[in-house]
């Protein structure tokens, strides 16, 4: 699709979102370590563990029996050992990914050789990576001055380890454009800008389901929020004015 149709990617944790996303068309399902944050209530990603992954993988493969999903490496899953992160790949693949998705630059080529040689895809993740949050001293703007030249580098390392396809976090467009342009392979954008072949963003962030900061490259395309607490107001009110049930609520027995 490079080049011709930009590219639709979600991060989405559940059932109901997955089954959504492939009935609209989205090229791909990504489930994202971000549940960490997103769902989980952690403070970063690093708490999550290769069984929440698995377990949410299930769930969107269920919902989106056809869709290309995306299966994020949690943090730990394949620093320690290259060994550790075939093997816990596969355990991704087998909970239904169609392909993993890796942190970082030139660090991870040798895992990406290795992951590519046995046949699972992998696509990279460059930019804020958030798993090293801790290192990069906090969430901030990435491939400014000379940052962008590394940044190109690891691009092009990651295409030569066998990448098929590459995420850019939080990174000035400029950069994010000399990288689309300087590899074959698509780039997915996320606070990016323009000038990457796809965007992706998470659910729960275009769908306004939401009550945090609102990071400045997220478009809201809905305020669900604000629907759902009206929602869950009205039910309490109903609940304690004894409004709810009702009688097209109840059962009888001659019904
Ligand atoms: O976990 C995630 O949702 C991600 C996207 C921000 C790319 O990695």
């Amino acid at each position: 699709m490079k080049g011709k149709e930009p590219i639709t990617v979600v991060t989405a944790y559940d059932y109901f979102s997955a089954k959504v996303c492939e009935r609209v068309g989205i090229d791909m399902i990504l489930v994202g370590d971000s549940l960490g944050n997103v769902v989980l209530g952690y403070e970063s990603t690093l708490n999550v563990e290769m069984e929440d992954m698995e377990r949410h993988i299930q769930a969107v493969r269920k919902g989106a029996p056809n869709a290309f999903v995306i299966g994020d490496m949690p943090f730990m899953s394949y620093q320690i050992s290259d060994d550790e992160g075939v093997k816990n790949a596969g355990r991704l693949m087998k909970a239904g990914a169609n392909c993993v998705k890796v942190e970082g630059g030139l660090r991870v080529v040798p895992l990406i050789k290795r992951l590519v040689d046995s046949g699972i895809p992998v696509m990279g993740h460059i930019g804020l990576t958030p798993q090293s949050v801790n290192q990069i001293g906090g969430y901030r703007i990435q491939g400014k001055g000379e940052d962008a030249e590394r940044m190109i580098t690891d691009a092009k390392s990651l295409e030569e380890a066998g990448i098929f396809s590459l995420v850019i976090e939080l990174t000035v467009e400029e950069t994010a454009k000399a990288i689309t342009k300087s590899i074959s392979i698509p780039t997915i954008g996320i606070g990016a800008g323009r000038y990457c072949d796809g965007q992706v963003l998470v659910w729960h962030d275009l769908l306004g389901i939401n009550d945090g900061k609102i990071p400045k490259f997220v478009k809201q395309y809905a305020n669900l929020n604000s629907e759902i607490e009206k929602a869950l107001a009205n039910y309490v009110k109903d609940v304690k004015e004894h409004t709810f049930p009702q009688e097209a609520q109840i059962f009888r027995e001659d019904r």
